[in-house]
């Protein structure tokens, strides 16, 4: 789903092997991972866990307990959903709900041929516009889920 092999880069692996006996270690490490990737790939994590000594189930735990960190690249499109609260009262989970079932993945998912990742987020500075979504920085107000097809066909038309 996420194409080829992540090598890791001789750069990580200095900046692993530099930060390997300083605490709070991993945390930094996956940073820089995330940093080098866009996300946290599989065949990165396991290195990394070699690297470091520690069980991958430890880094997983730490991915997994931040949703800062991605366990999927993300998408060519990324489609962020604005769930701040004028947003939110004007419907913003039923646009999200709407964006996950039409492209048929989760929050923070990717769509299998790479094209869409979904977010929500906080505030995008525009409620005047509630409720809004963003696809790679370009604004979508007032929207209602009607409008959801039409703005995921505009952008799969741009391949
Ligand atoms: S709450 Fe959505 S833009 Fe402000």
């Amino acid at each position: 789903m996420n194409g080829k092999l992540e090598q890791m880069t001789p750069e990580l692996k200095a900046f692993i092997l530099e930060w390997k006996p300083k605490p709070g270690n991993l945390i930094m490490v996956l940073h820089r991972v995330q940093q080098t990737y866009g996300y946290i790939p599989r065949e990165i994590a396991i290195e990394t866990a070699e690297l470091l000594e520690v069980p991958l189930a430890k880094i997983y735990g730490v991915v997994t307990f931040y949703n800062f960190f991605k366990l999927q690249k993300a998408g060519k499109y990324i489609v962020q959903v604005c769930l701040g609260t004028a947003c939110y009262l004007r419907g913003g989970d039923d646009l999200l709900k709407e964006f996950e079932s039409q492209l048929g993945v989760g929050l923070n998912a990717t769509t299998a041929d790479g094209l869409f990742s979904v977010e929500a987020v906080r505030c995008l500075g525009c409620c005047g516009l509630a409720p809004v979504c963003v696809v790679n920085g370009n604004v979508h107000g007032k929207l209602e889920k009607k409008d959801v097809a039409g703005i995921i066909e505009q952008y799969r038309k741009q391949g």
